[in-house]
C-alpha cells in the first residue's frame, strides 16, 4: 500500500516536473572572492583587496625647529632674492652670456650672497684688528684698561641698565647655543635614520609592486572570471532567458494558451454530445423494439376484427357503425429516424481522445524553449569559444603586469641597495661622529662665553653693592667681573673661527638650499622639469624619457614632477604613469570588447524555425472537423417530422368507444359476442404494447430535443477555434522570427549588460582603485625632500645660522661685559684721590699691574 503510495507520488512529481518550465540555474552565482550576481545578472562586485600595509608615510617631525630653520630659510631667500637663476642657467648654456653685458643681472642674483661672505670676512678681519687693538690698548692702560672707576650718581643705576641689557643678551646667546647642538645633533640623526628610512621605503616600493600584482589580479583574472561564469550562465539559460519569453511573446500576441484552453474545453462539449446521442440511441432502439411489438399486435387485431366484421349480420345502420380497422395503422415509422451514418462518425470521434491530441499541440507549444535552445547550441558554443579566446588575450596583461614587478624589482634590485645603503651609512658614520664632535666643540666655545658671562653676571650682581667704595668691592664681585673680562676675551680669540666656519657654511648650505632643495620640494618639481627638458638631460628633444623608459613611447608626455604629484595625491599607478600608453597594458582590448567579441550578430545569426512547431496539428483538426461534421449530420427537422407523427392513425381511445357504441347497437349474436372480444382485445393492446410504444417514443422524444440543445452552436464554435488555431499557426510561421529578434535583443543587452560591468569596473578600477602609486611619492619625498633636504641641509644651514645668531649677539655683549666689568671689579685707585693706593691684592689684579706683567696674561 505504502509503496503504490510512493510509487503514485514519484509519478506525480516527474509528471509535474516534465510539465514545468525549466528555470535559470544556478539562480545566484558566487565566486571565491564574494563577488555576486544575482538573477537579472546585476552583478555586486566584492571590495579590492587593500594589500598589505606600508611601512612609512611621508611625514616629518622638524623637532621644534621650525621657526629656526624659517628664519634661516628667509635669510637665504633675502639673500638670493633673484629667485632660481633658471634664465640665467639657460643663457650660460647657450653661450648667449656675456659679462659686461649682464653683470647686472649676476649681481642681481649672487649680490647678496657676495655681499654676506664679504660681510663674513670682513667680520672675521675687522673683528680681529678690533680685538687686537682693543688688547693693546687696554695693555697701555687706556681703554678703561686703568682700575679707576669714576662714580657718579647714575652710576648704580646704570649698572642695573647694563646687567638687565647684557642678561637679555645672555639669554638669546644662550638660545643660539641650544641651537647650534641641536642642529649638529639633527644631522647625526638624519644619517643614523637615512638608513633605515630609504630601507622601509624600498620594502613599500616593493609591497607596492607586490599589491599592484595583486589587485590587477583581482580585476583582471578573479573578476574576469566571474564575469565570464555569469555570461556562461545566461548562455546555458538561453532557454529561460529567450525561449521562455519568446514564448510569452506569442502567446500574448495570438492568445495561444486561451485557445487551447478553448480546445481543451471542446473535450467536455464532445462527452456531452457522446453520452446525450448514446442514449438516443439507445432509446431509438427502445422505440423500435416496443413499436414493432405494438405494429404486430396491432396487425394481428386488424386481421382477426377485419374478419369477424365481414361477418356482420345486422343492417348496414349499424353494421357501418364498425369502422375499419386499417384505419387505425400507424403513420409513425421508428426506421425513418435514421441515425447510423451519424453514430459511425460519432464513434470515430469517440476513438480519438481529444484532450490527448490538445495536450500534444500544447506541449510542442510550450517546448519553444527547449527548441531555442537546441536551436542555438551551436550558436552558443561558438559564442562561448570566442568569450573564452578573448580570455586568453586579457591574459598577457596579467603577464605584462607580472613581469613589470619582476622587472621593476630587478632592476630595483632592493635588497642590494639596502646592502649599498647600509654600507655606505656605516662608512659615512665614523666622519660623522668626528664631524659631531667639532660641532660639540664649538657649541662648547659659545657656551664657556655663555657661561661665563651669565656667572659674572650673577657674581657680579651678587656681589656688589652701590654703597661700597669701587677699591673695598667684594671677592665675589671681582671674580665676577674678571668672568666677564673672560669671557670678552675668549670672544675676541674665537670670534674670527667661528665666523670662518659660518661663512663657510653659509657658502655652501645656502646654495645647497636654493639650488638644490627648493626646486627638489615644489610639489610638481615644474624648474628642474624645465631644466631637465630645457638640458635635454633625460633624453633629447621632445622625447620623454620617462614614455620611453617605462612605457617605451618616447612621444607620451610622462613628466617626472607629475608623476610624483599624482602619486602624492593618491592617484593610481595606472593614472600616474600613464599606463594605458604602455604596450601590453592597453586596455582598449577591454573596452572594445564589443567587437571584440561580435556577440551581437552571433546572436543574432542564431535562427529558430518556427513554423515548424505545429500548434494546430491536422489530427487535431481533423477531429474537430469530424465532430462538427457528426453534429451537423444530424438532421432534427427529420428526427422531430418523424417523431411528430401518431403513432395510431385513428385515435385508439376514440376508436373503442365507437367500436363499444357499435357493440351495444348490435343484436345479440356471435357476431356481438366476437366484436366484444376483439374490442377487449384491443384495450388490452392499448393499455399494453401501445402505450410502452408511446412512452418509448415520449422518451426519444425527449432525448432528441436534449441532444439537440446541446450541440446547438458547436459547429459554429468549433469553426471559430479551427480559424484561430490556423491564424496562430500562421502568426508562428511568418511573425515568430521577429518576436524572436526582439527578445534577442533583450538578450544582448542583459548579455552586455554583463561585460560592460567588467569593463567599469576594471577601467575604474584601475583609474581610480588599484595600485595607487603613494609609496614611490614617498620614497622620493622621505629620501630625497625629507631625508636630505629636511634633515641634512636644514640642520646645517640652522647650524651655521645659529652660529652667526650667537656671534650677532656677541658684539654688543662684548661692550656691555667689558662696561659691566668695570662695575664688579674691584679698583685700584679712587676717583677722588689721584694717588695710587697701596693694594693689598695684587694678585687678583689682572691687569692693574703694570709693575707686574707676569700676571697680566688676560685682560
Ligand atoms: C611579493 O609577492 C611574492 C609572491 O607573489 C612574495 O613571494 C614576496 O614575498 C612578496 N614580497 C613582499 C615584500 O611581500
Ligand atoms: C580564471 O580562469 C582560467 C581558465 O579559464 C584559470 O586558468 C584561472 O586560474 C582562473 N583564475 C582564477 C583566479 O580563478
Ligand atoms: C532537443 O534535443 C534533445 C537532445 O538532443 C532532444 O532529446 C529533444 O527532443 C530536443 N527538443 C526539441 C524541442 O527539439
Ligand atoms: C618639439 O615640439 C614643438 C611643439 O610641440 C615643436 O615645435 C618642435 O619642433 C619639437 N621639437 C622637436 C625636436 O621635435
Ligand atoms: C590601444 O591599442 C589600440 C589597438 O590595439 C590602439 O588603437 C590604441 O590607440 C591604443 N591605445 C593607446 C592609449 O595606446
Ligand atoms: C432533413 O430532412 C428534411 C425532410 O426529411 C429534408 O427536407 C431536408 O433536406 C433534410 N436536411 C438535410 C440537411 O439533409
Ligand atoms: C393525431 O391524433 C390526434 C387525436 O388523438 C388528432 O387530433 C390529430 O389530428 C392526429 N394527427 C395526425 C397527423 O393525424
Ligand atoms: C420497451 O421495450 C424494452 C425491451 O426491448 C423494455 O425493456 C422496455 O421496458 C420497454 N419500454 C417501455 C417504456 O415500455
Ligand atoms: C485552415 O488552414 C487550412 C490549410 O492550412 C485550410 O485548408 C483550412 O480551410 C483553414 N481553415 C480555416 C477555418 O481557416
Ligand atoms: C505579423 O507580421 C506582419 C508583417 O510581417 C504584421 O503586419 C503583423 O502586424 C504582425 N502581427 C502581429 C500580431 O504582430
Amino acid at each position: 500500500m505504502l509503496c503504490r503510495t510512493i510509487v503514485l507520488l514519484t509519478l506525480c512529481v516527474v509528471y509535474l516536473c516534465e510539465a514545468a518550465d525549466p528555470v535559470l540555474t544556478p539562480q545566484t552565482l558566487t565566486d571565491s572572492v564574494l563577488n555576486t550576481a544575482d538573477s537579472n545578472s546585476n552583478i555586486v562586485w566584492s571590495d579590492l583587496p587593500e594589500g598589505q600595509t606600508y611601512k612609512t608615510d611621508a611625514t616629518y617631525d622638524d623637532g621644534g625647529m621650525g621657526p629656526l630653520f624659517d628664519f634661516a630659510r628667509n635669510f637665504i631667500n633675502t639673500v638670493f632674492s633673484g629667485g632660481f637663476p633658471y634664465d640665467f642657467i639657460v643663457d650660460v648654456k647657450d653661450g648667449n652670456f656675456d659679462v659686461t653685458r649682464d653683470y647686472m643681472q649676476v649681481l642681481s642674483l649672487f649680490g647678496g650672497y657676495a655681499a654676506a661672505i664679504v660681510i663674513g670676512f670682513l667680520f672675521i678681519i675687522i673683528f680681529t684688528i678690533v680685538g687686537c687693538c682693543f688688547c693693546c690698548c687696554r695693555c697701555c692702560g687706556n681703554c678703561g684698561g686703568k682700575m679707576l672707576h669714576k662714580s657718579s650718581p647714575s652710576t648704580s643705576c646704570r649698572r642695573k641698565v647694563y646687567s638687565v641689557i647684557l642678561l637679555v643678551l645672555v639669554v638669546f646667546t644662550g638660545v643660539g647655543c641650544i641651537c647650534i647642538y641641536v642642529s649638529n645633533d639633527r644631522m647625526t640623526t638624519a644619517i643614523g635614520k637615512f638608513d633605515s628610512t630609504v630601507g622601509n621605503n624600498l620594502d613599500d616600493v616593493d609591497l607596492f609592486l607586490n599589491n599592484t600584482v595583486t589587485q590587477v589580479k583581482r580585476l583582471l583574472d578573479n573578476d574576469l572570471n566571474f564575469t565570464f561564469d555569469v555570461l556562461f550562465r545566461d548562455l546555458d539559460n538561453v532557454d529561460v532567458l529567450v525561449g521562455i519569453p519568446v514564448r510569452d511573446k506569442f502567446d500574448q500576441s495570438a492568445g495561444i494558451n486561451a485557445i487551447f484552453t478553448q480546445v481543451g474545453g471542446l473535450q467536455t462539449d464532445v462527452n456531452t454530445v457522446i453520452s446525450k446521442f448514446d442514449t438516443v440511441d439507445s432509446d431509438l432502439t427502445n422505440l423500435k423494439s416496443n413499436f414493432s411489438a405494438f405494429k404486430t399486435d396491432l396487425d394481428n387485431w386488424i386481421t382477426d376484427y377485419e374478419t369477424t366484421r365481414a361477418t356482420c349480420p345486422d343492417g348496414p345502420s349499424v353494421c357501418n357503425l364498425f369502422i375499419n380497422g386499417s384505419n387505425l395503422s400507424p403513420p409513425f415509422d421508428p426506421n425513418n429516424i435514421d441515425i447510423s451514418s451519424v453514430k459511425t462518425e460519432i464513434d470515430n470521434v469517440r476513438s480519438q481522445d481529444m484532450s490527448s491530441l490538445v495536450q500534444t499541440a500544447k506541449d510542442e507549444f510550450n517546448g519553444i524553449p527547449e527548441r531555442v535552445k537546441n536551436d542555438s547550441a551551436s550558436t552558443i558554443q561558438d559564442l562561448k569559444t570566442t568569450v573564452t579566446n578573448y580570455k586568453g588575450e586579457i591574459t598577457p596583461i596579467i603577464d605584462t603586469i607580472e613581469k613589470f614587478q619582476t622587472d621593476a624589482s630587478g632592476s630595483l634590485n632592493i635588497e642590494d641597495i639596502k646592502k649599498l645603503v647600509t654600507e655606505y651609512s656605516d662608512l659615512a658614520k665614523p666622519y660623522d661622529k668626528y664631524r659631531w664632535y667639532g660641532g660639540v666643540g664649538l657649541t662648547s666655545i659659545v657656551l664657556l662665553v655663555v657661561l661665563l658671562e651669565f656667572l659674572g653676571l650673577a657674581f657680579g650682581v651678587c656681589g656688589s653693592s652701590s654703597d661700597t667704595l669701587p677699591t673695598e668691592r667684594s671677592c665675589l664681585s671681582n671674580a665676577g667681573g674678571n668672568m666677564l673680562m673672560a669671557a670678552v676675551g675668549f670672544i675676541f680669540i674665537f670670534s674670527w673661527l667661528l665666523m670662518f666656519l659660518t661663512t663657510l657654511t653659509f657658502l655652501i648650505g645656502a646654495p645647497a638650499e636654493k639650488f638644490i632643495c627648493e626646486p627638489l620640494s615644489e610639489p610638481e618639481l615644474e624648474t628642474i622639469q624645465k631644466l631637465i627638458d630645457n638640458f635635454g638631460l633625460l633624453g633629447s628633444g621632445n622625447e620623454s624619457y620617462l614614455g620611453k623608459t617605462l612605457l617605451n613611447d618616447p612621444n607620451v608626455d610622462l613628466k617626472i614632477g607629475t608623476v610624483l604629484k599624482d602619486c602624492g595625491d593618491g592617484k593610481t599607478a595606472y593614472t600616474a604613469f600613464k599606463l594605458k600608453y604602455m604596450s601590453g597594458f592597453n586596455l582598449s582590448i577591454i573596452q572594445n570588447y564589443k567587437s571584440q567579441l561580435d556577440i551581437d550578430s552571433k546572436l543574432n545569426s542564431f535562427n529558430v524555425d518556427f513554423s515548424t512547431i505545429e500548434v494546430a496539428p491536422a489530427s487535431l483538426k481533423d477531429n474537430m472537423q469530424n465532430f462538427k461534421n457528426s453534429i451537423t449530420n444530424m438532421n432534427f427537422t427529420s428526427y422531430t417530422e418523424e417523431l411528430n407523427k401518431n403513432v395510431t392513425g385513428d385515435d385508439l381511445t376514440a376508436f373503442i368507444t365507437g367500436l363499444t357504441a357499435a357493440i351495444n347497437a348490435a343484436s345479440p349474436s356471435t357476431f356481438k359476442t366476437d366484436m366484444t372480444t376483439h374490442r377487449d382485445d384491443l384495450i388490452t393492446i392499448r393499455d399494453g404494447s401501445f402505450s410502452d410504444a408511446v412512452a418509448s417514443k415520449n422518451t426519444l422524444a425527449s432525448s432528441m430535443s436534449s441532444l439537440e440543445t446541446s450541440v446547438g452552436g458547436i459547429p459554429t464554435k468549433i469553426d471559430t477555434l479551427l480559424a484561430s488555431l490556423n491564424t496562430t499557426q500562421e502568426f508562428l510561421n511568418t511573425n515568430g522570427s521577429t518576436v524572436l529578434t526582439n527578445v534577442l535583443r533583450d538578450f544582448v543587452l542583459r548579455v552586455f549588460t554583463i561585460t560592460d560591468a567588467l569593463v567599469n569596473r576594471a577601467i575604474s578600477g584601475l583609474e581610480n582603485d588599484v595600485a595607487k602609486c603613494t609609496p614611490v611619492y614617498n620614497l622620493y619625498q622621505s629620501v630625497v625632500v625629507i631625508g636630505f633636504c629636511k634633515y641634512v641641509i636644514d640642520a646645517f644651514n640652522g647650524f651655521w645660522f645659529c652660529i652667526g645668531w650667537c656671534l650677532f649677539f656677541f658684539v654688543p655683549s662684548t661692550i656691555f661685559s667689558v662696561k659691566l666689568a668695570k662695575h664688579f671689579r674691584r679698583m685700584k685707585q679712587l676717583d677722588m684721590y689721584d694717588a695710587t693706593l697701596p693694594t693689598k691684592n695684587d694678585d687678583h689684579n689682572m691687569i692693574g699691574g703694570r709693575n707686574k706683567v707676569g700676571h697680566s696674561d688676560k685682560f
